[in-house]
């Protein structure tokens, strides 16, 4: 095997962060150099004991959480206890971690890391809002050039949004960050809502991870029975879309996911669409491509990799 692939997953736990966090644990072809959390899902207090927890469910306390922004740059924090729970990670029950919280910024350790490792050596993995990275790179414009690749969960096109009609998540909490990342020349791999609606947790998909009966899978399959019920009850699916983990598959099996590189920009004003990511599927505009957009998924050989992965914790 070649070098293991060097990654910072910056966070905002959540079941389905929960999901990739144990999917990177579970892949030697990856290197976690660090975890870095975010205001996001919930509040970042309780973000950054919900990564040490996951981390403590995977007996994997050498891996080290670093906190972030507490608010996005420059709008008030939303929060999605209605999806997550109060926790933030509702399902199994939850102790109070022991692991430390590293005493450096995550923003600083992002802006560290990227200077120490050599250029293109490091992949960022967002899986919350961009505020840290957006900030590491207002303190460190530096660093736009020294990153290998971003591959971040969020926006959505044809699949529209999921906090608003026209606005995902992780980019409406901060669209400004976003529009500074999707700005700054860094590589990305975008997976919206068009990828993630299709990787849904039926129960067959389930079931292979519900088997495992380890500490870990057990966990897990205790967040997801929580997690879906929100979508189940929203879209009337069978199962919820199971958005974080796509990020990590993507690093392990490019090839489950296919889509096209395109102009992607960021709504930041319009009260009705703000958070919006304008994706110019259809290149009509002209203008220069900044993100590979994903559109679709081979959702179940990617369930039959997150089962062989967490079957491993
Ligand atoms: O819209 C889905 C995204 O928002 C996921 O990353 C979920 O964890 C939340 O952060
Ligand atoms: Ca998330």
């Amino acid at each position: 095997m070649s070098e293991p692939r060097k990654i910072i997953i910056d966070t905002d736990p959540g079941q389905d962060d929960a999901a990739a966090i144990m999917l990177a644990l579970g892949s030697p072809e990856l290197d976690i150099l660090g975890i870095t959390t975010v205001a996001g899902n919930v509040p970042l207090a309780r973000t950054s004991c919900n990564a040490r927890i996951i981390l403590e469910f995977c007996s994997r306390t050498d891996v080290k959480v670093y906190a972030g922004a507490d608010r996005p740059i420059a709008r008030p924090l939303v929060t999605a206890e209605h999806v997550h729970g109060k926790t933030g990670l509702d399902g199994p029950e939850l102790h109070e971690p022991q692991m430390p919280l590293e005493a450096r910024h995550a923003v600083d350790f992002i802006i560290e890391t990227l200077r120490r490792e050599p250029a293109g050596t490091v992949t960022l993995c967002t899986l919350g809002p961009l505020t840290n990275i957006a900030t590491a790179l207002e303190k460190a414009p530096d660093i736009a050039g020294r990153v290998r690749e971003l591959v971040m969960m969020g926006g959505g096109f044809f699949e529209g949004g999921n906090i608003t009609p026209a606005a995902e998540f992780n980019i409406y909490v901060d669209p400004e960050a976003a529009a500074a990342v999707f700005k700054s020349g860094i590589p990305i791999v975008m997976m919206p809502l068009d990828v993630t609606h299709k990787v849904l947790t039926l129960k067959s998909r389930v079931a292979s991870l519900r088997e495992i009966g380890s500490r870990p899978a057990k966990a897990l399959v205790e967040m997801l029975d929580f997690f879906e019920r929100f979508d189940v009850e929203k879209y009337g699916s069978d199962g919820g879309p199971l958005h974080d983990p796509t990020v990590i598959a993507y690093l392990l099996k490019p090839e489950l996911f296919s889509g096209r590189d395109c102009n992607v920009e960021i709504e930041t004003t319009s009260p009705l669409t703000v958070g919006m990511t304008v994706v110019d599927w259809w290149q009509v505009t002209g203008r220069k491509h900044n993100a590979r957009v994903m559109k679709d998924v081979d959702a179940d050989g990617f369930f039959a990799l997150l089962a062989e992965r967490v079957g491993r914790l």
